[in-house]
């Protein structure tokens, strides 16, 4: 297939459910602003969060090989949580070009928490995934930890960014049994473990009475694209940007979304 990035410039894929991974090529951006990303959002299949592992891995290498063989990226970036911790090594299986996967952000959460008491906030796949038990007994030793599902915040993100107003009371409501109880008091840590979450930061802190601190991996993301890129090319200004949809709408609302991310196309495929 004819490569649609005909230049030598350095250039990123970043893929998710939907709008989620803008949170993540917001970090990708700041870190490497001259870097060409594309986006492909998988909006006929969300969320992600409600479906099995063997139902994601089953779709995501076909959906993603063709496109990578279209447009030819530098590197990958799974820019989602359920994603990555489901389907990750089926993905690179079938790829030929390095992909990054979304770590959720337990070992800082649990470095910096000083009550040692944390919450991991990620989709209900996410949060009963073995990986993320895995990342808690090597990274979390000695915290009390957690979890919390949530398909809600993943609506009221895609909302967000369609031009609606955030159902705070909703949002409220989610996050409630993070702080129960006594233990729930503790929480002073909470990972953001679903990249649409961090677009919800503000409205998140607004529903929160105590003090905490929201932690996501955008950043480390970003520094592990760097890592993985040539030299040649950066320094330039970036290529135009497209964000592709599979069966997703295209709603001028959503399109000025990506637009104000950098993303000047919105395709739907
Ligand atoms: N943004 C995705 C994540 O990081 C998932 C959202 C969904 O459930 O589709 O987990």
């Amino acid at each position: 297939m004819a490569r649609l990035t005909p230049d030598n410039r350095p250039h990123a894929l970043l893929f998710d459910s939907g709008v989620g991974g803008l949170s993540v090529s917001a970090e990708v951006r700041k870190r490497m602003p001259d870097l060409a990303q594309s986006y492909l959002a998988d909006d006929a299949f969300r969320p992600y969060g409600e479906k099995s592992e063997k139902q994601l891995r089953a779709r995501l290498p076909g959906l993603l090989a063709p496109v990578v063989d279209m447009l030819r990226p530098d590197v990958v970036v799974i820019a989602c949580n359920t994603a990555s911790t489901t389907a990750l090594p089926s993905i690179r299986a079938v790829l030929d070009v390095p992909v990054v996967g979304v770590v959720p952000a337990i070992k800082p959460a649990a470095k910096l928490s000083r009550t040692k008491t944390i919450a991991v906030l990620g989709t209900p796949g996410t949060v009963r995934r073995a990986y993320v038990d895995e990342l808690i007994d090597r990274f979390a030793d000695g915290c009390l930890v957690r979890l919390a599902g949530s398909v809600a915040l993943v609506e009221e993100a895609e909302a967000k960014l369609s031009g609606r107003a955030v159902d705070l009371d909703r949002l409220r409501a989610e996050i409630a049994p993070i702080f129960d109880g006594r233990d729930g008091a503790d929480v002073d840590a909470v990972v953001l473990a679903c990249t649409h979450f961090p677009l919800l930061v503000d409205e998140l802190r607004s529903v929160t009475r105590q003090s905490v601190a929201w932690i996501d991996s955008g950043e480390a993301i970003a520094r592990r694209v760097e890592s993985l890129l040539p030299d040649e090319g950066r320094g330039e200004p970036p290529a135009r940007a497209t964000a592709f949809s599979i069966g997703g709408t295209a709603d001028a609302a959503r399109r000025e979304a990506f637009q104000l991310s950098g993303f000047e196309a919105f395709v739907t495929l």
